[in-house]
């Protein structure tokens, strides 16, 4: 078994902390995690295989004179180059056809495009905003449905941070908008672009939740100072340094707890958070993280250690492949 979980840097620092190759557990929790991984029994352990320093030969991936694909199975969980064809997502779909690979790529993929998750998620029949992708050339066809809408949010694909999400309150906004960024730029590197419905919700009633391994670990809010004006009288979660945290843990009413369940089996990443509003009384699932919030405190309420949920999804699938194997 390979892992590479490495930690995070230190707290409280601003953008460059999501830099490739950085940790996304707390300190804390790594170092618990790393301390009972060692304690495994019958597994042969390979601790920092660090699949972002390496090589493919034919397939075969090299990190110093370990071959990975010789390995069962690779648990791994830090940043990595998000974009389209990075070399860090080609190592881990590369590995995951001969090996098992944990974070599964395909779902973490899928997790990192709004428009990819919200696609799996409505195809599932889960609750999340309607949600359209569209060509530069094709906006004309748009102005009916924006007309029924009336607001649409405009959103970065593989945004974060609520960095980008425009509120548009008309179909003229949306096409001076758009023709803006092809004017300038000659368009977006996102291709095409991503817009959903905007449904009015108040933040009393924002929820997100963190799920490993199956399990809802916890649900939270994002406090006051995490909301800015949106437009129109509406907010958003906003977070200019991009430092997360801010959160109080809450409950997660059974109906918000079953669409989070069905979407964590619609992505297929065995760590996910989704981030829900409320409107008309029914959750909405508006975005789905891949590195969902993780805090040590939340997790010291539910009464568990701090990696016993990563913990629990190592041992799981180590069970799986020796069920397999026998
Ligand atoms: N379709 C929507 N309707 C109403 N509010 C939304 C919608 N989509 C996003 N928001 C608001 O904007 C915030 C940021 O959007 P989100 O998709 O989570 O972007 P990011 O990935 O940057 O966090 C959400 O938490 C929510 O407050
Ligand atoms: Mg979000």
């Amino acid at each position: 078994m390979g892992v590479h979980i490495p930690p995070p840097p230190p707290q409280g620092q601003p953008a460059s902390i999501h830099s490739p190759g950085i940790g996304c557990l707390t300190v804390t929790a790594q170092k618990a995690l790393m301390d009972q991984i060692q304690q495994l029994d019958r597994v042969t352990l390979y601790t920092d295989v660090n699949f972002r320093a390496s090589f493919i030969l034919n397939g075969k991936v090299y990190v110093d004179s370990i071959c990975l694909n010789d390995l069962d199975i690779l648990f791994w969980y830090c940043e990595v180059d998000r974009s389209v064809g990075s070399y860090d997502l080609e190592v881990l779909h590369t590995l995951a056809s001969d090996l098992k690979v944990v974070i599964n790529p395909r779902g973490f993929e899928v997790g990192l495009d709004k428009y990819a998750s919200h696609l799996a998620l409505k195809r599932a029949g889960v609750s999340v905003a309607d949600t359209i992708l569209v060509d530069y050339n094709n906006l004309r066809y748009l102005k009916d449905l924006l007309d029924e809408w009336g607001y649409a949010v405009l959103k970065p694909r593989r945004g974060g941070y609520g960095k980008g999400v425009t509120l548009l309150g008309s179909f003229a906004a949306l096409r001076d908008t758009i023709e803006y960024i092809y004017s300038t730029a000659r368009g977006t590197p996102d291709k095409a672009y991503l817009i959903e419905r905007f449904y009015p919700n108040s933040s009393d009633d924002w929820i997100s939740t963190t799920i490993i391994n199956g399990e809802l670990v916890y649900g939270y809010r994002k406090r006051d100072n995490r909301f800015v004006e949106f437009g129109n009288g509406f907010v958003k979660v906003y977070d200019a340094l991009e430092i997360g945290g801010e959160v109080d843990s809450c409950e997660v009413p059974p109906s918000y707890r079953v669409e989070a369940l069905k979407a964590y089996e619609a992505i297929g990443a065995e760590v996910i958070g989704f981030d829900m509003i409320t409107h008309c009384s029914q959750p909405i699932i508006v975005d789905e993280s891949t590195f969902p919030g993780y805090y040590d405190d939340l997790f010291a309420e539910t009464g568990q250690g701090p990696a016993d949920a990563f913990y629990r999804l190592i041992v799981t699938e180590i069970d799986k492949l020796r069920h397999r194997c026998e």
